[in-house]
């Protein structure tokens, strides 16, 4: 069961040019493509006359023309030229989506186009303001799994014993402070004391030990924005949230269902330190794709077993907080959006 009446990450601006992008988003074919204006129109990627994908078409000026029988529409959906035909049939339309760009980003909106108000869109100013690298992926999971994954944050001491992880003790003890939004839930969660991740040390020295945090907030359905950070002990991050200096990451996460078994995975790492060096913004990208796959590795064997055996029982523990807060924001809104209870809600296998 996917939410609708929602802003999902579409894809990065940058990926959208005059040639079409074809992309399942919700289950749902959809064409990208820039128009001459400079816009982004998105369009049912199915033509209406025979049903060949638009994204095999190429765009002209402002609308886009099929490549088989060459019937052009306009970025409404509207069909304005049939060749050889004088009459265009007010059938001859395909749906359009909402779009809006913001942040570098591509937001689409799957639901009742009516109900599509951009002021709602999460903004992130950091593309702005941070040097940054970013990437698109397809992740073979359903794409809970990954929200999943990124608001229980104790995986780090396991699945990424060689990046990220500080000594195993540290993740135990740490401090956690959880609150639900009105969208979702954000968190904080501070591992004092710590020895920092490689990651960390390679890109700024760090004296011996260090206090770090992990702020995170979920905005259901389909974004969490983190900002990572550590500075050596006694420079006050926790005491006095003095967090500027050290070591600082930010990340966005468009995560997007490709199908209920598939997932888009749109991300992007910005640094705090060393910003007039490139060298280092691509050293932090890298280091995180690497993390990422490892990440990928255990999600795409989890949701194998969960396909399996998914009429199994599974257990809440101690670190599901926040992740369970986040399902339930979720459940909550496709509950309303349906008008059904929320236990009759189900999100996952
Ligand atoms: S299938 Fe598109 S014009 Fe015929
Ligand atoms: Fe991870």
């Amino acid at each position: 069961m996917f939410l609708y009446n929602a802003w999902y990450v579409a894809a990065w601006s940058k990926d959208i040019g005059s040639a079409p992008l074809g992309r399942t988003l919700l289950n749902e074919p959809v064409v990208l493509y820039r128009t001459a204006d400079g816009a982004v129109a998105a369009l049912e990627d199915r033509c209406c006359h025979r049903g060949m994908p638009l994204s095999c078409g190429a765009v002209f000026g402002n609308n886009i023309r099929c490549e088989y029988h060459g019937m052009v529409f306009d970025p409404a959906g509207g069909c304005v030229e049939i060749p050889g035909q004088a009459i265009i049939p007010r059938s001859a339309r395909v749906r359009s989506f909402p779009v809006t760009e913001c942040d570098d980003l591509v937001w689409i909106w799957m639901g009742e186009p009516s109900l599509a108000d951009p002021a709602k869109i999460p903004r992130y100013p950091w593309h702005k303001m941070w040097p940054y690298k970013s990437k698109t992926e397809r992740i073979e999971c359903n794409y809970l799994l990954l929200s999943d994954n990124l608001l229980d944050q104790t995986h780090g001491a396991y699945v990424h014993k060689s990046t990220l992880a500080s000594n195993v003790d540290a993740y135990e003890r740490a401090e956690m402070t959880i609150n639900s939004t009105p969208d979702g839930v954000k968190f904080i969660r501070w591992m004092l004391n710590c020895v920092p991740p490689s990651i960390y040390h390679r890109a700024v020295p760090f004296k011996g030990r260090v206090d770090r945090w992990g702020e995170f907030e979920y905005v259901a359905p389909s974004c969490i924005m983190q900002f990572t950070g550590a500075r050596d002990i006694g420079e006050g991050a926790y005491e006095n949230d003095a967090r500027d200096g050290g070591f600082g990451l930010r990340i966005f996460y468009g995560i997007t269902p490709e199908t209920e078994h598939t997932s888009w995975f749109m991300w992007s790492t910005a640094n705090s330190y060393r910003q007039d060096d490139p060298q280092a913004t691509q050293e932090l990208f890298e280091e995180i794709e690497h993390a990422f796959k490892e990440d990928e590795d255990v999600l795409v064997a989890q949701y194998a077993m969960l396909r399996r055996l998914g009429d199994r029982p599974l257990i809440n523990i101690a670190s599901d907080g926040a992740r369970v807060q986040a399902r339930r924001a979720l459940e909550r809104k496709i509950a309303e959006e349906r008008g059904i209870p929320r236990e009759d809600v189900v999100t996952l296998v």
